[in-house]
């Protein structure tokens, strides 16, 4: 698992990947979700961190295809269960910024970015044909729980999780992470 960049930003919205991962892992277990759908939730943005496209790939205009490469490098070790809503979880994205007006309007600047480099808003037919797919509802449940409102006791609960991984990582790591391991240089603006 590639840790150390767990600590690289998520984005534009100020939390690391690791912090993110998490939200979306917690949501989707108080949702009710089965171990498989809560691993993919965990897991999902993996493919961002699998890759040496560097952290801005988006802004030079470059779709990392992460969704695939999470998909291929889980695939290892998980089933279709997980490494399917993975696959789909950028074209549920997709999907909802079609089907849901106010999905899109919670968008981050740098998902709606990335949006564009992944296709944009499903057209109609490509929207149903979409939603038929096996995996397709839990991916877009999954979707849904990368962007709901983080409250301060689920903040809270998250930095001590990602607090107790980091402090785990660094006792165990020959070579922690450097102190610039948050610098410009090696932030991964992701993008969902
Ligand atoms: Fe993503």
């Amino acid at each position: 698992m590639p840790r150390a960049r767990a600590s690289a930003e998520y984005g534009t919205d100020r939390v690391t990947q690791l912090a993110h991962a998490l939200q979306c892992a917690s949501l989707a277990e108080e949702a009710g979700a089965g171990s498989a759908l809560i691993a993919a939730s965990l897991l999902h943005d993996v493919g961002h961190l699998v890759h040496d496209l560097g952290g801005d790939a988006a802004e030079r205009g470059i779709d990392d295809r992460h969704e695939m490469r999470g998909r291929d490098w889980l695939g290892k070790w998980f089933g279709e269960d997980v490494t399917g809503p993975v696959r789909l979880h950028v074209d549920a994205k997709r999907y909802l910024t079609a089907a849901d007006p106010a999905y899109f309007a919670i968008l981050s600047p740098g998902s709606v970015q990335s949006l564009a480099l992944q296709g944009g808003p499903f057209p109609t037919p490509l929207a149903e044909r979409f939603i038929a797919l096996p995996h397709a509802a839990a991916a877009v449940k999954l979707r849904r729980w990368t962007r709901l409102p983080r409250s301060p006791e689920r903040r809270r609960r998250i930095s001590r999780i990602s607090a107790g991984i980091s402090k785990r990582h660094c006792a165990a790591s020959a070579e922690p992470p450097a102190a610039g391991a948050m610098s410009r240089k090696r932030r991964f603006r992701v993008l969902a």
